[in-house]
Formats: C-alpha cells, sequence, structure tokens
C-alpha cells in the first residue's frame, strides 16, 4: 500500500508500518547488516516523542566517566544529538551503505524509529538493551504536523491540521500506526523488563532525577554515592534540557546530513501543547482510538494510559 507523506515523499506500508519511500532501503539495509553487541543500548521512539532530549540524555549518561556533564567542552555543546546517536536506518544505513561499526567503542549508542517487529534480528536476540520512549499521542500529532510544516518546501504550501489529524488517526504518519508502536514495546517490556525499558515523556518530565537515576541502573552504570553527593545526575539534566540545548549555536543554525535544519528539532518542549490546537471532536476522535488501542494495559505494576 502506498499513500502521499505528510512533507514530500510517499509512505509504504512495510511490516504493518508506514515508512517514507525514501528510507525504505535503509531500512532493509539495517534489518540485513545490523549486528548487535550485547552492550549496545538503543534508543527507540515514535518520531516526535522527544528523541533528541533523550539521544542528549542519554549520550551524556552513558559517557559521563569520560565526558564531564559540567565540562566546557562536552561533545553536547558543539554537536547535535543526532549526530552523536545516529538513528540507524536515516543516517547509519542510507540506502545501500554499510559501514564498519565495529570498531566503535562499547557501550555503543544507537537510535531508531523502527516497530519492534522490524528491528534486526540480532538486536533482538542479544543481550543488547533497548530504551523506548513514546509522547502522549495528542502531544506527538502536533509536534509531527509543526515538524512536517518546517521540512516542506515552499511550493508545496503547508499541511492544513485537519489533514495531517486524519492521516495520523488513520495510522498514516511516520513509523506509524503510532498506537501499535508503542503497544508493540510495551507488551515487549513486560514480557522482558531487564531487556526494554519504557519510558513515557511526560514521565521524564515529571521526575527527570527519579527516571535518570533508573535509566542509568538499567544502562548497567548506575550513579554512584559519590557522583549523588556531586550531582552529576543533576548536572546531565541541566545539560540536556531544553532551554540549554535549543540554545546552542549548534542546534540553532546547524544542518544534519540528512537535510533537517538542527533548530526543527526544537519547538517548545512542553506538555498539553495540543489543547492550543484540537477542537472538542478532533479530541473525542483521538481519544476514542487512544481507549480502544491500549484497553486492558493497567497491570498491577504500570499503564499505558
Ligand atoms: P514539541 O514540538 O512539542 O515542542 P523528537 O526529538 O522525537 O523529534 O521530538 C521533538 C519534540 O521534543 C519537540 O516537541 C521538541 O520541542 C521536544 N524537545 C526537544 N528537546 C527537548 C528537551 N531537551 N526537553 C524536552 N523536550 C524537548
Amino acid at each position: 500500500a502506498k499513500e502521499q507523506g505528510w512533507v514530500l515523499s510517499y509512505l509504504y506500508l512495510y511490516q504493518g508500518f508506514w515508512q517514507p519511500s525514501r528510507q525504505l532501503q535503509g531500512v532493509l539495509t539495517c534489518q540485513n547488516h545490523f549486528n548487535a553487541r550485547n552492550t549496545d543500548i538503543i534508543l527507540a521512539t515514535t518520531p516526535k516523542s522527544g528523541t533528541t532530549w533523550l539521544k542528549a540524555s542519554l549520550y551524556a549518561l552513558v559517557n559521563r566517566a569520560s565526558q564531564s556533564p559540567r565540562g566546557l567542552d562536552h561533545p553536547l555543546l558543539k554537536s547535535s544529538p543526532h549526530d552523536l546517536v545516529p538513528f540507524l536506518e536515516l543516517k547509519v544505513y542510507v540506502d545501500h551503505q554499510v559501514p564498519d561499526l565495529t570498531t566503535l567503542p562499547s557501550p555503543r549508542v544507537f537510535s531508531t524509529h523502527l516497530p519492534f517487529g522490524s528491528l534486526p534480528i540480532s538486536m533482538r536476540e542479544t543481550g543488547c538493551k533497548i530504551v523506548y520512549l513514546c509522547r502522549d499521542p495528542k502531544d506527538t500529532c502536533i509536534s509531527l504536523w509543526h515538524f512536517a510544516n518546517k521540512l516542506r518546501p515552499q511550493h508545496k504550501g503547508k499541511i492544513s491540521l485537519e489533514e495531517a489529524f486524519d492521516k495520523f488517526c488513520r495510522g498514516v504518519s511516520l513509523n506509524g500506526p503510532f498506537w501499535d508502536h508503542v503497544l508493540e514495546y510495551w507488551k515487549h517490556s513486560l514480557e522482558n523488563p531487564g531487556k526494554i525499558f519504557f519510558l513515557k515523556y511526560e514521565d521524564l518530565k515529571e521526575k527527570p532525577i527519579f527516571h535518570l537515576k533508573r535509566l542509568a541502573e538499567f544502562c548497567a552504570c548506575p550513579f554512584s554515592k559519590k557522583e549523588e553527593n556531586q550531582g552529576v545526575a543533576e548536572d546531565i539534566l541541566k545539560l540536556c534540557s531544553f532551554d540549554n540545548l535549543s540554545n546552542l549555536e549548534v542546534n540553532k543554525n546547524g544542518k544534519l546530513s540528512s537535510g533537517e535544519e538542527n533548530r526543527s528539532f526544537f519547538r517548545k518542549g512542553d506538555v498539553g501543547d495540543w489543547i492550543n490546537y484540537f477542537s472538542p471532536s478532533m479530541i473525542e476522535r483521538m481519544d476514542k482510538i487512544t481507549r480502544e488501542k491500549f484497553k486492558g494495559t493497567t497491570t498491577k505494576k504500570a499503564t499505558l494510559r
């Protein structure tokens, strides 16, 4: 199946999820060639769920022994989080390109928007760890709509909120259907919590220190007592905060090799911004889908909704 995408290219239904045509070959190459290591950390996200934020946080977290988050020469001050933690199917495996990743030191940190069922087999079968981040569907949809309009060439004009919303609700969005993407990872995280760490953007916003510490434990680099006393977790949060990252020269003016402007990954960084955009009938339609799709996802230990 094929549908007109939000930006330019077509979206193709591949293994149950919509992929932009220009990325399909990268997805296949990644699936065929990526060899996971037990020490790898893979950040999997739905697009616009805060990937940039968590890329920065993970990078700062796992490299903190050699790169102090307070350091004036920290790589995050000069490089986009997307260059430090590259997307496998968008940056590492572009088209037929198969780079040598064996020389990279452990732990390697990569990211992906691929749904669980499309992950390279080695990722599912080795001990590598997966951190999954998702966000409220209404905020994700609004963020994606703004993002798409920033990327659309002028002659195409803007995509209306109504059209973007309808596509999102029908599942026709980057790596959509959104709800199925989240559900797959959610189910696997319950079955295998040592392998998949499931995190929500809203929770990270509400209790950043708590979740950063949990993340450190999951990634096998817990904060020591000494680090606790020194406030290292707080330093990482400050370094990776929206205000700090979005005001860095590299993120204000730089561009990714794939062409996107770095600043297009920073807009508001708020929870609940959808209230400023959705009509009552839109809210009703999306809430109904979420209720139906996420039915039965409240367990004794955790809730998805
Ligand atoms: P908004 O458009 O709602 O502002 P992604 O990185 O997955 O593309 O997601 C982008 C969204 O995350 C945007 O949301 C962006 O503003 C927000 N974001 C980027 N950096 C952030 C940070 N450091 N803290 C919180 N949110 C951030």
